[in-house]
């Protein structure tokens, strides 16, 4: 593998399980983005939008991702909003393949549900909406991805297969 993989997609899309696998069978590093910034920091993603506001997330994201995309290659899982940087989105055009892992809102939802306050941008009082809302509003660029892999109740293993077969 010449170039480092970058798995997107929504919250809850399976990114990070999926990326670990991926990179297991590939041989390859895997890295987190939210984990990095967490590591980083030394605090957790929703304590970081809740003190220092979403802006700076957002620009620590840029950095943090920047740099690692153009690491060493291997499978990077990045946040749901990663894409969505110009900055980022650019760096992983140039420089990776992505893959968009377009998981079904239903399936998203449940996992979602069971995780309650993790995310900061959803709202649990009315998550499906919420959930709908977001996805509507990237989807269009998250089609930019290089790849999509489209699914509802696959197994990573599953997900992992049909990526390698797409690469
Ligand atoms: C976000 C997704 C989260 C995390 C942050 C913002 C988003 O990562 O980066 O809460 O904007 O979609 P996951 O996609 O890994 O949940």
């Amino acid at each position: 593998m010449l170039k480092t993989i970058v798995l997107i997609g929504m919250m809850g899309s399976g990114k990070t399980s999926v990326g670990k696998e991926l990179a297991k069978k590939l041989g390859l590093a895997f890295i987190d983005i939210d984990e990095e910034i967490e590591k980083k920091y030394q605090v957790k993603i929703p304590k970081i939008f809740q003190t220092k506001g979403e802006f700076f997330f957002r620009e620590i994201e840029e950095k943090i991702s920047c740099k690692l995309i153009n690491g060493k290659p291997g499978v990077i899982s990045i946040g749901g909003g990663g894409f969505l940087n110009k900055k980022i989105r650019s760096k992983i055009k140039i420089n990776a393949i992505s893959i968009w892992i377009n998981t079904s809102l239903d399936k998203i939802y449940q996992r979602l549900n069971k995780s309650k306050n993790k995310r900061p941008l959803l709202n649990y009082k009315n998550l499906k909406k919420s959930i709908k809302e977001i996805y509507d509003k990237r989807k269009p660029i998250y089609k930019e991805a290089d790849y999509t892999i489209q699914t509802k109740s696959d197994n990573k293993k599953t997900i992992v297969e049909n990526i390698i077969k797409k690469l």
